[in-house]
């Protein structure tokens, strides 16, 4: 694989960071995921915006203009000829010359920033969007700023082995009775013609995907409610599904043992991920 690395595209073995960095250090660092379809980056648009609100949260300086983090994303996708896959892309900030938790000097410590993608065939046509999968709750500890994006991804972590300890596909976080949202992913239930998902704040990432989806859901006729639900409200709902870049629309089955419907991915979870395919491309 080729990488990119403060300005050099390298062979991945030889893209070297400093043990001073911040990022390994302090969890000090954001970071964005944008999928490729056809060879084409997916909304790149709304995670260029986030990515610098993130930075902008964090008193955080880009390294390169979002201009040319477009160039550096799509020059990634040619030169590992990526049809079908994502591109990740971190900042940190950066190394100074010794741990310390005061922020070092922007002008005397450059940012770090590095981008490589991830080959993944067929992640559109993906055999779980079929089948639809299956999460457990559990209690959300994260921080309290989990609309930035940081690469503090420890307790997300846990919840995915939580989940996979439990024989299931991922986690649900709940926050005083309500959901928040998935490990690495925005959740959602559907209740006859009405789509539920929580409203934005601090709480939740807000998801490039579930602005896109919920846009052309509601230009499908379809409600759209922004509200806090429960884990019970959810099992007793028709359908369930989640939304990421990695993801698409991914139809949820099962909540906590509990399956929806006929246990089977929902019509309009099923409609909603191939509008959002056709659309977004
Ligand atoms: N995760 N919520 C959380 C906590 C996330 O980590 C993500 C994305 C989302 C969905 O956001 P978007 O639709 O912009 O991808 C919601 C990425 C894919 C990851 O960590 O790999």
């Amino acid at each position: 694989r080729t990488v990119y690395l403060n300005g050099d595209y390298l062979p991945e073995h030889e893209a070297k960071v400093s043990i001073f960095d911040r990022a390994f250090l302090m969890g000090d660092g954001v970071y964005e995921v944008t999928s490729v379809l056809d060879g084409k980056l997916i909304d790149f648009k709304g995670h260029a915006t986030r990515l610098q609100r993130s930075l902008d949260e964090l008193d955080m300086r880009a390294p390169v203009t979002m201009d040319a983090l477009l160039e550096i994303h799509r020059e990634l996708v040619a030169r590992n000829e990526i049809t079908e896959g994502l591109v990740y892309l971190q900042i940190t900030r950066g190394a100074p010359d010794d741990r310390d938790f005061v922020f070092p000097d922007p002008d005397t410590t450059p940012a770090t920033i590095v981008l490589f993608t991830q080959n993944k065939p067929g992640l559109a046509n993906s055999p779980a969007a079929k089948k639809g999968i299956k999460v457990i709750s559990i209690a959300d500890e994260r921080w309290g700023r989990r609309d930035i994006k940081t690469v503090q991804l420890l307790y997300p972590s846990m919840g995915k082995m939580m989940a996979k300890k439990a024989g299931v596909d991922d986690a649900w976080l709940v926050e005083d009775g309500f959901v928040t949202e998935g490990t690495s992913n925005n959740a959602y239930f559907i209740k006859g013609n009405r789509i539920v998902t929580r409203a934005l704040s601090n709480d939740i990432l807000h998801g490039i995907t579930r602005a896109a989806v919920l846009r052309f859901a509601k230009e499908a006729q379809m409600e759209v409610e922004e509200r806090n639900f429960t884990i019970e409200e959810a099992q007793g709902a028709d359908e369930a599904f989640i939304t990421s870049a990695s993801t698409f629309v991914m139809p949820v089955v099962e909540i906590d043992g509990v399956a929806l419907g006929a246990g089977t991915p929902g019509p309009r979870a099923l409609r909603l991920r191939e509008i959002y395919l056709d659309e977004s491309r």
